[in-house]
Formats: structure tokens, sequence, C-alpha cells
């Protein structure tokens, strides 16, 4: 039930602090990651990986995508990340030592599994699947699995599905790494612990969102920009508001604004930024000015070290600091939440939203 909550998108929002420390019960141990949580097969097949490839559809691709800044970044493994839709219709060249992954709130989206039973016919190591539904046909039909245990998600618009596959996806990364490098981030590991009561601290500052939300009523267009891997975290903000709010939203790598979009920027144009303190901070600032200077509306989610002004034009809300490889599972949740005011705002249906299906078992 929704409990008191006016709307289950709401509260699965609320539920992420619960749902994150669950995704991570049993699976550290006090410096390091537990492999074994990937089950028995894991560790041969994780010191064999020398290539990722991560298959998805909507908010699980966006998963994916940031999942290849951490393995990169944190495993040094290679990795390619693709929509199911497209994957399944090429004639993918297939490295030597390549893991095949798929991620999927339901298990059962068509597409991707669809996926799956074609890679089955390449060359891969095995396949991991990270879903939230044990039993479902990807679970069963994949070599080693991990739960992302979000428990059942009832809005179509996918929420504590997405932040506990990021957890599931850090899992994986401290996992090949120590597998693969023997190198096991304790850094990482504490800064996970820290996760619930942090995002509890985000949450909190929901009002403010609801505030900010009131701008974006009237608007019928929205700039998402993120650098690094809070490129994909900007296009799932994008893909939130268009779903629930039907207002078209885009997201950009920060660095392209020049290459086209800012043709677009003048005062009707909110642009929407996550600017974490991370060394692409001094370039995302220089972006943003790009944006003022043509009158375009400014809002900034940043982390509370970093210093910019709130103004006329520029609206900043002030994160609470976290470790630089889980900011991207942090600056999620005031995304969601402003879509969610700007579509309560809206008056759509929230939970329902038109033309879309919670679970795409068709192709
Ligand atoms: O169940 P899955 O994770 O495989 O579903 C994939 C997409 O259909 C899903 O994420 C969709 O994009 C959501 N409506 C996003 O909020």
């Amino acid at each position: 039930s929704k409990g008191d909550y006016r709307h289950y998108m709401l509260k699965e929002i609320f539920e992420q602090p619960t749902v994150i420390e669950a995704a991570l019960e049993g699976r550290l141990s006090a410096q390091s990651v537990l492999v074994e949580s990937f089950g028995p097969d894991a560790l041969a097949l994780f010191q064999r990986t020398r290539h990722v490839h991560i298959i998805a559809c909507g908010t699980s691709y966006h998963a994916g995508l940031v999942a290849r800044y951490w393995l990169e970044r944190y495993a040094g493994v290679p990795v390619q990340v693709e929509v199911a839709s497209e994957y399944r219709y090429r004639h993918p060249v297939v490295p030597e030592g390549t893991l095949f992954v798929t991620l999927s709130q339901s298990g059962e989206t068509a597409d991707t599994l669809a996926a799956l039973r074609f890679a089955k016919t390449l060359d891969y190591i095995g396949s991991l699947a990270i879903c939230n539904v044990p039993g479902s046909s990807l679970v069963r039909e994949s070599d080693i699995t991990l739960m992302t245990r979000a428990g059942p998600e009832i809005g179509v618009a996918s929420t504590k599905a997405f932040t506990t596959q990021l957890v599931a996806l850090m899992l994986l990364t401290l996992s090949v790494s120590k597998a693969k490098n023997q190198v096991e981030y304790p850094d990482i590991i504490a800064a996970l612990r820290t996760l619930p009561e942090v995002c509890q601290r985000v949450l909190a500052l929901d009002s403010q969102i609801e505030i900010l939300s009131q701008a974006f009523a009237e608007k019928n267009h929205a700039l998402f920009l993120g650098r690094g891997a809070h490129y994909p975290i900007a296009l799932e903000g994008a893909l939130k508001l268009k779903e629930i709010s039907y207002i078209h939203a885009e997201a950009y790598p920060a660095g392209e604004l020049k290459h086209g979009p800012l043709a677009l920027v003048d005062s009707e144009m909110p642009v929407i930024s996550v600017a974490p303190n991370d060394d692409l901070l001094e370039k995302l600032k220089s972006n943003l000015q790009e944006v003022r200077a043509r009158g375009g509306q400014l809002f900034v989610f940043a982390d509370e070290s970093v210093g910019i002004d709130t103004q006329e034009d520029v609206r900043v809300l002030a994160l609470p600091h976290v470790h630089e490889a889980l900011a991207p599972l942090l600056y999620t949740l005031p995304l969601q939440l402003l879509s969610y005011h700007v579509a309560v705002l809206k008056g759509t249906d929230v939970d329902q939203p038109r033309n879309l299906a919670k679970s795409v078992t068709v192709e």
C-alpha cells in the first residue's frame, strides 16, 4: 500500500535509504567487498574478465552507463554499454574474456531477455544478471546473478530500482577490482556504509525541491547537463521528467553544449545541472556561464563545499558531501523529487503515466 504517501512513486523515493541498506546487507566485510555475493562461480569468472558488455533498456540502461565510468576507473576494465533493442540486431564483436551483463528491474523486459539469449550464441565467458525480481526469466537464464533487493516497485517511473542497481554495480566494480587486481578500495566501502544516512539527508531537502519545481510547471522544455558519471544521471533526470510530467527534456554532457544545444537556450529554457565537487567542476562552471549569458534559468545541484552563489538567474541546492565515487547515486535523488513535484503540479497520473507499462514484455 501507499501508506501515508500520495503516490507510490513518492513512497518508493523515500524508501531508498532502507533498500540501499538492504542491497548492501551481508555483501561487505570490514574493508572489502564479498565477491561471493555474486555466487560461488563469480570469483573465477571475474578473474578471467577482460572486457564487460552491459545491456539494458530505459532507466536500467542509464545505470549501465554509470557503471562504465566505475568499471573503467576503479577496475581498469573496458566496458561497452548498449540498449538491448539495438544490441540484439547488431553483429557484435566479442573480445576474448568478455563478461555479458544485463540490468533489469523486472527481469522480463523482452528486448533484454532476447539480448541475453542472443549473447549465449556468442563467445562470452559468462552472463551476469543484476535484477530486482528473483525467479524472473533473466535470473533463471543467467549464469550468475545479484539481486538488487529494492522490493516491489509499483510506480512506472523507476526510482529505487535504479539506485539499488547502482549499488549492485558498485559491488560489481569492487568485486572485479578485487578479483583481478587485488585492489579493495576501503574508502569506497566506508562511504557505501554511510550512504543510507546521506541519502536520508538529501530526502530531507524535499520541501526545498518542491519550491524549485514551481519554476517548471509552465515550461515546455528543459535541458539537463552533467559531466563524467553525472552525464548518465542527467539522462535519467530528463527521462523522469519526460515520463511523468510530459515536459520535453533532453540531457547533454555539458561539454557538448556549444556544439548545438546552446542555440535552444533562452529565458524560457530551464537548465538543470548536476555539479558535484569533482575535478570536472571548473569546466562545468564555465559551461554554466554560457547558459547564464543567454538568459537561461539555471538550477544547480552541487556539493555543499562548492562556491556557486544563488542569484536571481541561478538557483543552487547544496547537497551533503559524499565520496566522489558515490555522487552519481546521491544526485539522482533530487532529480527524482523534482520530476515528481512537477508532475503533481501539472496534475498528471504520476504512478501510471500515459502510454507506458511497468514492464515492457513485448518488442
Ligand atoms: O524492468 P526493466 O528494468 O528491464 O525495465 C526497463 C525500462 O522499461 C524501464 O527502466 C523504463 O525505462 C522505466 N519506465 C523508467 O522509469
